[in-house]
């Protein structure tokens, strides 16, 4: 039988070094199996959005980070939880990915989000308006129990998630995720 490949791309909301959502994705990257990669694309390089540069030519990083949706079969969204709402960080770079609109690399991309807090929400806010966001992009938000992982500093050891019931209950998010993108290879 072949295997049936599927490249997913995971987005950190946090620049931070020791990031609880990117030892998330770190993790999680390193459980793939069965022809599934999950390839981690930090943040860092995308500059802050400016409709100006947003032309014919926009800047070299923002080509790239496009390029890698592009590429991807589905994203993996892991980020935090700032203020209520979407780090600012992770909102500018949806809003790069976002345009042209109806047209962006993420009109009909599968996303799986996952939030996380040291608190007992589990970044439920945050999760709430990217979904709202991402169906403004026209992304096919996965629909099934949030991933919101609560308490998160306790369930990180060592750059990694330790938490067996934490770590079951993302991959079986990433099952779901990958279920709707064979779904929609089935239908092409
Ligand atoms: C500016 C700022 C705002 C925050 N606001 C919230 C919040 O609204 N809700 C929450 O659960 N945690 C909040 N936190 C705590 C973050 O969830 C925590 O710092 C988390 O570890 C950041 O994610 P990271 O580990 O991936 O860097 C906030 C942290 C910062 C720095």
């Amino acid at each position: 039988m072949p295997v049936d490949k599927i490249r997913l791309l995971g987005i950190p909301g946090s620049l931070r070094r020791d990031s609880n959502n990117l030892a998330m994705l770190k993790t999680l990257a390193e459980k793939m199996k069965n022809g599934i990669e999950l390839t981690i694309y930090p943040l860092d390089s995308i500059s802050l959005y400016n409709q100006d540069l947003d032309g014919a030519l926009p800047p070299a990083a923002i080509v790239a980070f496009k390029d890698a949706i592009t590429a991807s079969d589905g994203l993996i969204v892991a980020s935090p939880e700032f203020n209520y709402g979407i780090p600012g960080v992770l909102k500018n770079a949806l809003d790069w990915a976002s345009r042209p609109a109806m047209k962006s690399p993420l009109n009909g991309k599968p996303v799986l989000l996952m939030t996380s807090s040291p608190g007992i929400g589990g970044g439920i806010r945050a999760h709430a308006q990217l979904r709202e966001t991402l169906s403004g992009c026209l992304s096919r938000v996965i629909a099934r129990p949030q991933v919101a992982i609560a308490s998160v500093h306790q369930k990180i050891a060592g750059g990694r998630l330790i938490d067996e019931s934490a770590l079951k209950f993302a991959l079986e998010g990433i099952d779901d995720l990958c279920n709707e993108i064979r779904l929609l290879r089935g239908r092409g």
